[in-house]
C-alpha cells in the first residue's frame, strides 16, 4: 500500500513526501524532473530514514504510469506534477494546457483503469480571480485568471469535481493554496526556481545571498495600508501536514471537498521585507518599480473550513517563515546544484 506523488521531487511535493513518510506512508514518487533534481529525495531520504521508490516518469506518458500502477500498491495519489511559471505560461499556453490538462487526463484514466480513485489535486488562490472581498472563503465564487497557468487550474478544479460526480466511487480533495514559502528546518530541502525568481521570497533570499543585486518592489500605489500587494504566505511545512490530513479525509471516502490552505493573516511586500531582516540581520537593498500586470491588491485566506473538517491549522508564523527561507538558501547558495 503506497501513496503516489505525482512531481514529488519538486518544492511542495519533497516537504510532503517528509510529512508523508514521518506519518508512516509508502511513499512512490512520479517525477520528470523537468522543475526538479533527484537530489531533493535523496536528502528527503536523509532526514525521514526511509526509501523513497522513485520513478523518471512524465505524466503524459501514459505506459509509463500505467507500468507504476501495476507494479506498486497505489491507494491514492497527490497530485503536484505541473507546470507553474505565470510568465511562461503566457509565452507557451499551448505547453501549460497540454502539460497541466493533457497530462491530468491520462493520470485520470490510468487511476480509473486500476480502480484508484482517491486524489488530492494541487490547486490555488488564483483560481480566485480578483476576490470582492476578503477573506476568501471556498464559497467566495471563482473569477477570472490572468493568464494560461491560473486557467489549468480552474479547468482542473471543474474536471475534477464532474468526474467525482459521475462517479461517486472518486474521492477529490482540492487544496486551494495560498503563497507557499519557507523550507524544511534542516535546511536541506527547499524552493529552486530556474533562473532569475518571479515569486517574492526566492528573490529576496537571492540577494541576500548575494547572487541578485537588489528586489524591486512592484507598486507602492495600491488601496493597502502601506501601498504594497497584501499575500497570505504560508510555510511549506503546514502546507505538507495539509496533504496528510487531507489524506485521512480521503480515507473516510470523504467523496469532494475543497480546502484553503493559507494563514489567514495577510502581509504585504514591505513587512515582508522587515520581517525577513529581522529574523536574519541581513539588508535588504529594494527599489520601488511600476505595478506587475495582474496583480491583485490583497488576498488572504479564511481557513476555517480546513480546521473544522480535516483539523488543519498553520503553526508557523511570518518570522519562522522568513528563517527557515534563509536557512535553506544560506546553506544551499545554489539550490541543488554543487
Ligand atoms: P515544482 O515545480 O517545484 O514542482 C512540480 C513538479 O512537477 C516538478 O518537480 C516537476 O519536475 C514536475 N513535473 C512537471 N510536469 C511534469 C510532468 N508532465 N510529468 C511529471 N512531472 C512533472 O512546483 P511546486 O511549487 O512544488 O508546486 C507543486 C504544485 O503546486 C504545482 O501543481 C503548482 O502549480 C501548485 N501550486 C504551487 C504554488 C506555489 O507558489 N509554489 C501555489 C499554488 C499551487
Ligand atoms: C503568483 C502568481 C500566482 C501563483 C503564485 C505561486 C501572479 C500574478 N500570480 O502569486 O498565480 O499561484 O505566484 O506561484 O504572478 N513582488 C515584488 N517583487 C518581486 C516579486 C514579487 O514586489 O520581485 C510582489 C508581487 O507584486 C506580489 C507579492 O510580491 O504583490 C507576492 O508575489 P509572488 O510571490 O509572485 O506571488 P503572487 O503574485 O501572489
Amino acid at each position: 500500500m503506497a501513496i503516489l506523488v505525482t512531481g514529488g521531487a519538486g518544492y511542495i511535493g519533497s516537504h510532503t513526501v517528509v510529512e508523508l513518510q514521518n506519518a508512516g506512508y509508502d511513499v512512490v514518487v512520479l517525477d520528470n524532473l523537468s522543475n526538479a533534481s533527484e537530489k531533493s529525495l535523496e536528502r528527503v531520504e536523509k532526514i525521514t530514514g526511509k526509501k523513497v521508490t522513485f520513478y523518471k516518469a512524465d505524466i503524459l506518458d501514459r505506459e509509463a504510469s500505467e507500468e507504476i500502477f501495476s507494479k506498486e500498491q497505489i491507494t491514492a495519489v497527490i497530485h503536484f506534477a505541473g507546470l507553474k511559471a505565470v510568465g511562461e505560461s503566457v509565452q507557451k499556453p499551448w505547453e501549460y494546457y497540454n502539460n497541466n490538462i493533457a497530462g491530468t487526463l491520462t493520470l485520470l484514466d490510468v487511476m480509473r483503469k486500476h480502480n484508484v480513485k482517491n486524489i488530492i489535486f494541487s490547486s490555488s488562490s488564483t483560481v480566485y480571480g480578483t476576490p470582492e472581498q476578503i477573506p476568501v472563503t471556498e464559497e467566495t465564487p471563482k473569477g477570472e485568471c490572468t493568464n494560461p497557468y491560473g486557467w489549468t487550474k480552474s479547468m482542473l478544479e471543474q474536471i475534477l469535481m464532474d468526474v467525482q460526480k459521475a462517479d461517486s466511487e472518486w474521492n477529490v480533495i482540492l487544496l486551494r493554496y495560498f503563497n507557499p514559502i519557507g523550507a524544511h528546518k534542516s535546511g536541506t530541502i527547499g524552493e529552486n526556481p530556474n533562473g532569475i525568481p518571479n515569486n517574492l521570497m526566492p528573490y529576496i533570499t537571492q540577494v541576500a545571498v548575494g547572487r541578485l543585486k537588489e528586489l524591486g518592489v512592484f507598486g507602492n500605489d495600491y488601496p493597502t495600508p502601506d501601498g504594497t500587494c497584501i499575500r497570505d504566505y504560508i510555510h511549506v511545512l503546514d502546507l505538507a501536514d495539509g496533504h496528510v490530513k487531507a489524506l485521512k479525509k480521503i480515507e473516510e471516502n470523504a467523496g469532494l471537498c475543497i480546502y484553503n490552505l493559507g494563514t489567514g493573516n495577510g502581509y504585504s511586500v514591505l513587512e515582508v521585507i522587515k520581517n525577513f531582516e529581522e529574523a536574519t540581520g541581513i539588508k535588504i537593498p529594494y527599489s520601488i518599480k511600476p505595478r506587475r500586470e495582474g496583480d491583485i491588491p490583497a488576498n488572504y485566506a479564511n481557513a476555517e473550513k480546513a480546521y473544522n473538517e480535516i483539523g488543519w491549522k498553520a503553526r508557523y508564523g511570518i518570522r519562522e517563515m522568513c528563517e527557515d527561507s534563509w536557512r535553506w538558501q544560506s546553506q544551499n547558495p545554489n539550490g541543488y546544484e554543487d
